[in-house]
Parts: C-alpha cells; structure tokens; sequence
C-alpha cells in the first residue's frame, strides 16, 4: 500500500528515518512497485566520480507500474482529463484502460518503425493527450524519450535532435496557443535539414493546416496506427536504464541533456506527488505546465499515473478566450488540486480580482507554486482569491535534475510561511555553504544550497557529457552536489530560496542562461559583444537586460532599428521566451584587467540602482561605467 504522510510529527518521523537509514528508507517507499525481479544493491554512490545508483540489478518496466499493476482496480477510473485550448471544443477523458491500449498500440507502432532499447525519440508537440500516449510508449519499449517544448526555434530543436541522435521525430501538423497557431510541421522540416540522425518523423493532425509531408520520412499518426494490435509486453529494463533526457539551460554553453533513469525516478516522483499534493485517491489533479518542462514530466504525467491519479492537460494559455480559464476550467472538471507558477499568479493578479470571484471553485484543497521564488503579494493573493483562504499553498523547490520536489511543505500538515519553500523531504539532506566550502551550521543562516546525499529521482549524468555533468554539479563544492541556488534558513530552520547565485536567469519560471542569450545576440551582423544580466520585472520575475556593444555606430544609424534586428533574431536562434525585454546599446562594457565583465555592476543598473557600485578600481576603463549609467536614467 502506498505511505503516505498524514501529520507534522509523522514527517518528522519520516524525516529522522529517511536520514538515519536512508537505504532502508527508500527500498520500502519501492516495495510497493511491480519490479519483475528485485534489486541487488539498493544504493551504491560517491560524488566523486560522480556515481549513482539506486536498486541497480532490480528488473521492472515503468509503464507495467502505471498500467499492469493497477488496471484492475482502475480500469474505468480516468487517467487523463483533456482540456483543449478552445473551450467551445469537446475535452477528452481517457480512462486507466483506453490510456493503456493506446500506449501498446503505439509502442508496437515504434517497434514496427525499428525503434530499440536505448534508441532516443524526440518529441515536439503541442499539449495533446498523444504527447504523454508518445512518452509512455517510450518508456514502454525502452527507448529514451527527449521533450523539446513546442516554443524552441527550429534551431534550438535542431541542436537538441543532434545532440541526442535521435532517430524518431513525433510532432503535430500545428499547435494552438490562445488565439495563436504554432506551425509545428515546418519547424520540424526546417530543423531537420540539419539532422541526420533521424530516420521518421510521425505527424498527428491538430490544427489541419496545410503542411508537406516527406515522402520516405513523414508518416502521419492515425495511418500508422490503423489496425496496429494492442496487445503489447513491455521491455524488461534495469532500474539503471535511462527514462528521459531533458534539456536545460545552463550558466555556459549549450542546453545540457539531463538524463534521468527509471526505477529511482518512478519511486521519486510517485513518493513526493501523493506527499506533497496529499492526493487522495478520486481526486483531480491539475498542473498547468508545459509537458516540455520537467514540472510537466514529473507532475502530469510520471507521479499522478504513477499513484493511479487523474491528471488534467491543458492545451491552452491561463488568458485565453479571457483571464478566467484556469478557474473555468477548475469549476469544470472540479479540480482538487492545482499547481502553477508565480509568473502566471502575477499575471492574473495584475489583470483584476472579477474572473477570480466569479467563481467558488469549492472543490479545490490544495495550491500549490513552482518555478521561481513567489513573493508574499503574489501569495496571499493565491490564498485569498483563488484557495478563499481555505487552501494550503506548497511553494515547492526543485529543479530538473532534481526529478522531483526537494524541499516543499506537505500541504495541510507543514505550516507554510508566504516565500518559504519550508522544509526538506523525507530523503533529501540540504547544507548551507559559505563561498569557501564551509558549512554554515544551525539557523539563521544564508548561503549556497547543496545536498550532501543522493535520493532516487536525481540525474544521473549529462547525456554524452559526464565531465561537464561532475563539473556543473559536484566540483564547486567538494562532495555536494551543487544546486546554484542561494538560499537562507531562518530562525525556525525553514528553507527560503533567494534565486541563482550563478549566470543564469529565470524568466517566467524558465530557465535561460546568459552565455545562451548572449551568443544568439552575438549572431547579429552588427554586434561586437553582449553581456546579459536579469532584473527584476513585476510578471516574468527576472526580466532580460542584455548590453549590446555594436560597430560603425554613428549618428545617422537607428539605435531602434538594430534593437528591434536583435530581438528577431534572438527569437529566431533560441524562441520567444529568450527575447530580451530591454537591449541598451553602449560602446563598451565593463571589464576587468583580465577581462572578466563585471556583471554585478550591470545588474545594479539594470535593477535601476545606480548607487554604491564598491571597489571599480579593477575596471580597465572605469569611464565606461559613467556612460552606461548615464545612457540608461536617459531612458
Ligand atoms: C530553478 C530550476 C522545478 C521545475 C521548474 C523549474 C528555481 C524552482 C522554485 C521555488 C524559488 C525556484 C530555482 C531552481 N525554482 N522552484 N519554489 N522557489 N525558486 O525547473 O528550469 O530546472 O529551474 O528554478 O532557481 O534552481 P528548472
């Protein structure tokens, strides 16, 4: 039977066994699961290497988790409610049983195509129920399955495809997105003029708008599906074998692969999704990310099927047709727990209290946020409009290497503090170090978040880079693995996540790096170099300032010209969401003797704080600083 956590002292019962015994711990969270033979080490670690390994040797299947072992008691119960983007058009429930003849049949169509063990499938569609009906088929036949969101430019795709070697490309013929359509199809091709490794590309029909299809190569959906068997046995793999890769952005260089393995993340993300959300069996759960980002990976699909929930899918945007679609959506499908980002509080917050209050939303219990830190308005505006001051709001913290929520409240049983993402979970050992490495004991106290010890859902390495995987996460801080979060415990030991200490910049609860954003801005014919730093920006969280140096600036150029080029292209290079939100052109930047920018100057003036710049005495050209600043108040 499934544990689950019901009071404050039973968490930190939990907590204390979780961390006196941690191996002990998680091998019984696991005996619930199906393993078709049981593992025969259940830990085996150093962050050295770095290596880990959770209940290696134990043989299972993920899907026989969500399908098999729970069909005969929910069969008739619905896995997935499907919400489209138009609300005049009809949602979709598919129960435990339609889900799973769907994911066979589908598996035997990827096996028909020569997809193997091991084989990596990309996948780059708009939020239908064949997205998660394609992952799942993945996961059953033991391919690895890469999720680029459908808001990546055919670049961005393109890199990714490469990166991976995928072999299969999944996506639609178009995608909605409020009153927008995404021309999904032709992003595909212009990717793929680039990629060799793919061999099919499989196109479900969504919008019915007119597109190519290459002979040979683009096969559509429903053809292939047509008469396909639904009987399907599932790939035995090892709890080790790799589930996913998903892409991230990092302080340097390219998106990062994070590959994440099976058995380990099946026993995370099912363990924290019924603890955190207190999900109980009946209940509707309604997370409203992207299935691109890892929130949708964890927390609307693996976790909820995983613990036999109903999962909602939402095709659409939070203001379209108009700023009350959550809520509609919540009072249609009677959702009981729901689950967004700050970004999207702040914006439906700004746009007034009437959508709100229109509705009673009565069976809601539970709130929760993620993505970014929330501020207190924010919150309490969620706790008062939306929960009507009866629902507990979990700020969960997590990351995509993570697999899962780290430190989140259990909803209704930690007391929540507005900001505080409070307390650690059952298994997860966070630390606080100074700059040096030192670990800053006790309460009341700020630094860089590590955690000293593994637990099931973490990556387990970079996809064809396990050097920059050591590097990134587990060389700042000998022996931790390194979150590039800084973050305060106060004077009640509750954990409040300050933001990233390192170059990279959250906008609207995604992540972007600065070096990313830079080099698409270094594109531009007419850019000699950029610096980019976040700022604060009232929706989005960080907004993007990005310092662009150009050549032949005389007076007779248009500054708003190549500021407009700029955006477009940047566009264009990575996808609207990298777009900077401000672009001042300045004839230098401030750097160092060695040549280091000073970005902590350049996020004082982007932040509008033009005080108290300390020690510039290092700069090569401190004059560079006056012009910057004077160029920006003129703004
Ligand atoms: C970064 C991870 C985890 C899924 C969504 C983002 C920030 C995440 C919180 C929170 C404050 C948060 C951190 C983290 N972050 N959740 N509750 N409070 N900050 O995943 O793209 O991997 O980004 O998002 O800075 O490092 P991601």
């Amino acid at each position: 039977m499934a544990i689950k956590i019901k009071t404050l002292s039973g968490y930190f019962h939990e907590y204390q066994k979780s961390v006196v015994n941690p191996e002990q711990f998680w091998s019984q969270q696991a005996e619930e699961f199906f393993w078709r033979k049981k593992c025969d080490t259940i830990l085996d670690w150093n962050f050295e290497e770095p290596k880990i390994e959770w209940f290696k040797g134990g043989k299972l299947n993920l899907t026989e988790n969500i399908f098999e072992r729970q069909i005969f008691t929910r069969k008739d119960q619905v896995a997935i409610v499907w919400e489209p983007n138009n609300p005049d058009e009809d949602s979709i429930s598919l129960t435990y049983s339609q889900l799973f003849d769907k994911v066979k049949q589908f598996s035997n169509v990827l096996l028909s195509l020569g997809v193997k063990k091991g084989d990596r499938v990309a996948l780059y569609m708009p939020m239908i129920p064949e997205l998660a009906i394609a992952m799942l088929a993945c996961a059953r036949i033991g391919a690895i399955h890469s999720i680029i969101f459908a808001g990546f430019s055919s670049t961005s795709l393109a890199d990714r495809i490469i990166d991976a070697q995928a072999k299969i490309v999944i996506a639609t013929d178009g995608g909605y997105r409020g009153a927008k359509t995404i021309p999904i199809k032709s992003i595909v091709d212009e990717a793929l003029e680039k990629c060799d490794s793919v061999e099919k590309v499989i196109i479900k029909k969504r919008t019915g708008e007119n597109i190519s299809m290459k002979s040979g190569r683009d096969i559509w959906w429903d053809d292939i599906c047509q008469g396909v068997s639904t009987e399907n046995t599932a790939e035995i793999l090892d709890a080790e074998d790799p589930l996913f890769i998903l892409y991230t952005s990092g302080s340097t260089g390219k998106p990062k692969g994070v590959l994440h393995t099976t058995g380990g993340y099946m026993v995370y993300t099912s363990y924290t999704f019924r603890n955190v959300f207190q999900y109980s069996q009946g209940d509707v759960f309604f997370c409203s990310a992207d299935i691109g980002w890892i929130t949708g990976h964890s927390y609307i699909v693996y976790g909820p099927l995983l613990s036999g929930a109903t999962t909602l899918m939402f095709e659409g945007i939070p203001t379209w047709p108009e700023a009350g679609r959550f809520w509609d959506i919540i009072e249609k499908h009677q959702v009981n727990q729901f689950y967004t980002a700050p970004t999207a509080i702040r914006a439906l917050m700004a746009l007034g209290n009437k959508f709100v209050e229109e509705k009673a939303m009565n069976s809601l219990k539970v709130l929760g946020t993620v993505g970014e830190p929330i501020n207190e308005e924010a919150w309490h505006w969620y706790h008062d409009h939306v929960g009507k001051n009866k629902c507990p709001i979990v700020d969960t913290w997590w990351q995509t290497e993570t697999g899962g929520i780290l430190i989140s409240p259990l909803a209704g049983i930690t007391p929540t503090k507005p900001s505080y993402a409070t307390l650690p979970l059952p298994g997860i050992q966070p630390v606080i170090l100074d700059n040096e490495g030192k670990e800053l004991q006790g309460n009341s106290v700020e630094g860089n978040l590590c955690i000293k010890f593994p637990w099931p859902g973490m990556a387990r390495t970079l996809y064809g880079d396990h050097e920059r995987f050591k590097l990134t996460y587990f060389s700042t801080f000998k022996n931790q693995y390194f979150t590039g979060d800084g973050v305060k415990r106060d004077e009640d030991g509750y954990y409040r996540i300050l933001g990233r200490v390192d170059d990279v910049i959250n906008v609207s609860g995604h992540r972007m790096g600065t070096a990313e954003v830079e080099n698409a801005i270094n594109e531009h014919p007419r850019v000699v170099e950029s610096a980019v730093v976040g700022y604060p920006h009232e929706i989005k969280g960080q907004g993007i300032f990005a310092y662009v140096v150009c050549n032949d600036m005389d007076d007779t150029t248009s500054e708003k010209g190549i500021i407009k080029s700029i955006k477009i292209g940047v566009n264009n290079i990575i996808g609207p969401i990298a777009k900077p939100d401000k672009i001042l052109i300045v004839s230098g930047l401030p750097k160092t003797r060695s040549g280091k920018i000073m970005r902590r100057l350049l996020r004082k003036i982007a932040a509008n704080d033009f005080t108290n710049f300390g020690d510039i005495s290092t700069l090569l050209d401190p004059g560079v600083v006056e012009e910057i600043i004077e160029k920006s108040k003129a703004k």
